[in-house]
């Protein structure tokens, strides 16, 4: 399959994870929020690496045929070396592995060798120089603004240095780089962020836990535009 196009590097995109969408009606959720959304965010848990256990590679799969949207697959598993390619088969874009699971370098070149856009993920506690000597070899760049393992956490403000700190790296070095956040993003918190310099805006429970999921999705994207430099 095709690795889909995630559209210009830089540019304000918005990530619906769909960890908050009913999963019951996974398809209709992504479909809802199309119109006004850039990316699907799929956060995949082993109960290991964090303490939750959610989807795999068989949820991509179906959800494949419902979404022309780049699929954004952010992996918090301990193993990822194990399932890359049974992501890459099922219909993932991109995957984002974590820098605290270890074997980095070799995480890249496998997604890399598979087609995959290659992210790399970091705890709100990982300080920036852990991913720095990989910033070269990568697509994205995840700074997580909570714990990862639930939706509906609140935004960890005190991130938004390592933000500002990744954003100087990228464009002083001009790397074709996204700076992603995932964690606590509403309308509120999106511009907080851009502000910073990230550019990738996952949001969970702002979208899909809102009683319009659309209409809140367009509001996270206007909010964050006017958050941006
Ligand atoms: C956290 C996940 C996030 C989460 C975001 O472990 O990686 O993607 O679903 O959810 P909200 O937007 O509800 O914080
Ligand atoms: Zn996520």
């Amino acid at each position: 399959m095709d690795t889909l196009d995630a559209g210009p590097v830089g540019a304000v995109r918005i990530a619906p994870s769909i960890l908050a969408a009913d999963f019951g009606a996974l398809a209709s959720a992504v479909r809802l929020v199309d119109p006004q959304t850039d990316w699907v965010h799929v956060d995949v848990m082993d109960g290991h690496f964090v303490p939750n256990i959610s989807i795999g590679p068989p949820v991509v799969h179906s959800l494949r045929p419902y979404s022309q949207r780049f699929f954004d697959c952010h992996l918090m598993i301990s193993d990822p070396a194990r399932y890359l390619e049974a992501f890459k088969k099922a219909g993932a874009d991109g995957c984002t592995v974590h820098v605290e699971v270890g074997n980095t370098a070799s995480l890249i070149a496998d997604a890399r060798a598979l087609g995959l856009r290659v992210g790399l993920a970091a705890n709100p506690d990982t300080p920036f120089d852990d991913v720095t000597p990989f910033l070269g070899d990568i697509d994205l760049l995840l700074l997580m603004t909570v714990f990862p393992g639930f939706g509906g956490q609140s935004f960890m403000p005190e991130v938004m240095d390592k933000v500002g700190l990744a954003r100087k790296e990228i464009d002083a070095t001009g790397l074709a780089l996204d700076l992603e956040v995932d964690g606590g993003i509403d309308r509120v918190t999106a511009p907080v962020a851009t502000r910073a310099g990230a550019n990738v805006l996952v949001a969970g429970s702002a979208i899909f836990a809102h009683a319009s999921p659309l209409d809140a999705a367009e509001a996270i994207r206007e909010a964050a535009l006017a958050g941006r430099r």
